[in-house]
């Protein structure tokens, strides 16, 4: 039987994020456009008599709100999975965190999905796709695109993934903010922005889905867009001049990740993307970073026999 296995999954930005009016059970149908970028959390399991975790965080993460019990998505997972197969399984989690903590790059959801696949590797379940990718949606929205990855149409409250094939690959500047913002606060503030207007359903921008086909980063760049940034930014005024730095150094396109507070900048290649971060880290901003995608979603790294 396996006695470890690593699995890395990625940190997910949205190209776009439609955001619809609020659902009755407090969620809010989304159509947005996932791309996975190579900046990935590795999850490490063993066996063990009872499911645990350790997080392990990079100097530049506060990772300190991360919590080690019951709470952490991860251990949910393992307990999800164990369940799901009606077996009694014990495993100790160890997380190597990379993707921002809070920042609007679904960190959690990667640790999650890796979980699972890590899990039902070690404990030797077979799970099918489907099988996990209903695990996954049970887990959180984000869940189901950590596992697949690439680029993909994200629908329902985001846990509904249809893969894009688009031949272009981007890199892109991430810069992280010293602390994160609340998922649910973002949405909350948006739902107050909202309040005496009537707002649609949650639509793709054509623009955005023929600048993917036509991979021409310039209008990738303009067409980005995110009805979470406006709530954002109200929460976090200073993004605004963050976002402006990054187009100022030559950035194509600058846009706010998910319910942020993490800003993104489209780069062509990646001596663009050096340029960029130059620029941003010179501003003294927050950390700064870079990686190409689509990239992969959640994947086996490392198996022990
Ligand atoms: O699904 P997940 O656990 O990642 O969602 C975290 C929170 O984000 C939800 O409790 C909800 O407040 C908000 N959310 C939402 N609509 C979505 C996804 C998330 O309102 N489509």
């Amino acid at each position: 039987m396996t006695r470890a296995v690593s699995v890395t999954a990625p940190a997910k930005i949205n190209l776009s994020l439609g955001v619809g009016p609020r659902r009755d059970d407090g969620f809010h149908p989304l159509a947005t456009v996932y791309q996975a970028i190579g900046l990935y959390d590795e999850v490490s399991v063993v066996q063990a008599d009872e499911v645990s975790v350790e997080v392990r965080a990079h100097d530049r993460l506060p990772a300190g709100d991360v919590p080690t019990d019951a709470r952490n998505i991860a251990v949910a997972a393992a307990r999800l999975l164990a369940e799901h197969h009606g077996v009694e399984r014990g495993a100790r989690i160890v997380i190597d965190k990379r993707i921002p903590v809070a920042g609007g790059m679904a960190g959690g959801s990667a640790d999650a999905a890796a979980t699972l696949v890590a899990c039902d590797r070690l404990w030797d379940l077979g799970s099918t796709r489907d099988e996990l990718a209903g695990l996954a949606a049970r887990l959180g929205s984000d869940v189901p695109f950590a596992l697949v990855g690439g680029t993909a149409i994200g629908s329902g409250r985001g846990e509904v993934v249809t893969p894009l094939m688009t031949l272009g690959s981007y890199w892109w500047v991430v810069l992280e903010s010293p602390r994160g913002l609340s998922t649910p606060a973002v949405y909350r503030e948006l739902d107050a922005m909202r309040e005496s207007s009537e707002v649609g359903p949650p639509e793709i921008p054509d623009a955005l889905l023929k600048a993917l086909r036509g991979h021409d980063v310039a209008d990738l760049g303009a067409a980005l867009s995110n009805d979470l940034q406006p709530a954002a930014l109200r929460l976090r005024p200073e993004l605004q001049e963050a976002l402006a730095v990054g187009l100022a150094h030559s950035a194509h396109g600058a846009v706010v990740s998910g319910s942020g507070p993490s800003c993104l900048f489209l780069c062509e290649a990646r001596s663009q993307a050096v340029q960029v971060a130059d620029g941003l880290a010179g501003s003294g901003l927050g950390p700064v970073s870079f990686a190409p995608g689509p990239v992969h979603g959640a994947r086996v790294v490392a198996k022990e026999a």
